[in-house]
């Protein structure tokens, strides 16, 4: 089959905010214990923070890590979190069924986004927590001194103030299963109060107000239009989370990618809607602040454990496609998206898996995430794309799945190439007349025979990129051959 794809540099999406390449560590099974920190293990360093996992997290390339969730938001009281070590209290987490040793607070998550050089985007608990509490936390975190909760993180051996710009106010309240769930009036009145309140403290900071947790939720799309109709004012984005599993018909779950951008088309007309509504001039930006594969069939419960194994999912080459395809289409619509996280970063449904007292390894979607935040930068552009197509739940699906980027800074132009067909192989023409004399400087593939290969502690590199000889232009015109179920990067310069 073929497929052509014309690319005119002055068609353009939109510049890429580096924010779209953020992640997301909660205090959820091995997230933070055993995971980013254990003391005593060989790779810790003074601080309880394992080397190996710093390192990786690097090498992915995220820009801000959410923190502290999630679920377990709703019902953590940072104060139990900060403080001498020795005389934080254990909790009971309800919403994990957990047991939360508070030996990781605010203050030793800030340190741990220094050492892998990006910043946290922190969050406010919206369930059991009050507007007081999420302001005394901003002041506690940003004010600079001379009040009772900057001295205390003085004290608390922060000097200077954290200067965290950007706020989650709650966490899928929409959700039954939330602690302390409220209805959409009830939580857009209480973030309106507490967002005025968190700016009132620092009005240089940016807050994320609660969208709908799913596009599957009964409430959606009516939850973000009740919500952005009290908070529209003083917010500055809507959230969306979306998780995708292979329910068995693997076209479908290829075309995942299709539902996502339904999903950022149709919030993004809610929040339209709403604009019009409060005549405003302001146009609200999205936070997709957890999105990923997520196998929520398969989880098994460990109740009443400290760091328990929940939800490590094992993710195969399948899964990376589908994955690289979401990531995808968050370049694609970012014009719209200007924050994403991964939902989760390490050992939780994560790109990076850890062993207590042992090895660190690159799950197979580590490599999408990484390629797309190291390559994708500058501007995406709007190519022309021809390409056949399939029927899937989601309607008229296209095999040929594409993003391209553009940095004028260093003349750099990237084409993300995804070929869905579990079938045939497309050979596809790219004309990138428009930008003169290029050649491809690199071309990068994540293929394979068997797409169920997962990387493991045995076999970490059963799953990795491969790179292939770069094609040679002939009048501005490439010719490339994509497999059936393949995944490609390809970097042009002159
Ligand atoms: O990322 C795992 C969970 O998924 C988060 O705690 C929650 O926000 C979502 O339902």
């Amino acid at each position: 089959m073929n497929a052509k794809v014309t690319f005119i540099k002055n068609f353009q999406i939109g510049d890429i905010d580096r924010r779209i390449f953020g992640s997301f560590v909660e205090h959820l099974g091995r997230a933070v214990y055993t995971g980013i920190y254990e003391p005593g293990h060989p790779q810790a360093d003074d601080n309880g923070f394992r080397q190996d996992v710093v390192e990786l997290v690097k090498e992915l390339g995220v820009s801000h890590v959410r923190y502290p969730g999630g679920n377990f938001l709703s019902g953590y009281d940072w104060k139990d979190g900060i403080g001498p070590k020795e005389s934080r209290m254990r909790r009971l987490d309800l919403a994990w069924k957990s047991i939360e040793s508070n030996q990781v607070g605010i203050d030793e998550f800030y340190d741990w986004s220094k050492l892998v050089g990006t910043f946290v985007t922190a969050a406010v608990n919206m369930g059991t927590g009050t507007p007081k509490e999420a302001a005394e936390l901003m002041e506690y975190c940003n004010y600079p001194g001379g009040t009772y909760w900057s001295d205390l993180r003085i004290k608390n051996g922060h000097h200077d103030p954290m200067g965290i710009k950007l706020w989650c106010v709650g966490n899928e309240m929409d959700g039954a299963w939330q602690i302390c769930h409220l209805d959409a009036d009830d939580y857009g009145k209480k973030a309106l109060e507490t967002a005025k309140m968190l700016k009132w403290v620092d009005d240089s900071v940016e807050l994320v107000v609660c969208g709908s947790s799913s596009s599957w939720q009964p409430t959606f799309p009516e939850w973000d239009r009740k919500v952005l109709e009290y908070t529209y004012d003083v917010a500055d984005y809507i959230s969306l989370h979306r998780y995708y599993e292979n329910e068995g018909n693997d076209d479908d779950f290829l075309a995942s990618f299709v539902d996502m951008e339904h999903f950022i088309h149709t919030i993004s007309a809610v929040c339209d809607y709403v604009k019009a509504l409060k005549r405003s001039t302001k146009t609200m930006m999205l936070s997709f602040d957890e999105w990923n594969v997520w196998y929520q069939q398969h989880q098994a419960p460990h109740d009443w454990m400290e760091a328990p194994p929940l939800i490590e999912d094992r993710y195969s080459l399948l899964d990376a496609l589908v994955f690289a395809g979401l990531g995808m289409t968050l370049i694609n619509n970012c014009d719209r998206v200007k924050i994403a996280c991964l939902a989760q970063l390490v050992n939780v449904i994560a790109p990076i898996l850890t062993e207590k007292d042992g090895g660190a390894i690159r799950q197979s979607i580590f490599y999408p995430f990484k390629y797309l935040s190291q390559y994708a930068k500058g501007v995406a552009l709007k190519p022309v794309i021809d390409t056949p197509f399939i029927e899937t739940k989601y309607g008229k699906t296209p095999l040929l799945h594409l993003c391209a980027t553009y940095n004028e800074a260093d003349g750099e132009f990237v084409v993300f190439a995804l070929n869905i067909s579990r079938v045939e192989s497309l050979t596809v023409s790219l004309d990138m007349q428009s930008f003169g004399a290029v050649k491809m400087i690199e071309h990068i593939s994540l293929r394979g025979a068997d797409t169920s290969a997962v990387n493991t502690f045995a076999r970490p590199d059963a799953v990795v990129p491969i790179r292939i000889t770069p094609a040679v232009a002939s009048a501005g015109v490439f010719e490339v051959r994509l497999e059936q179920l393949s995944w490609h990067v390809m970097r042009f310069g002159r």
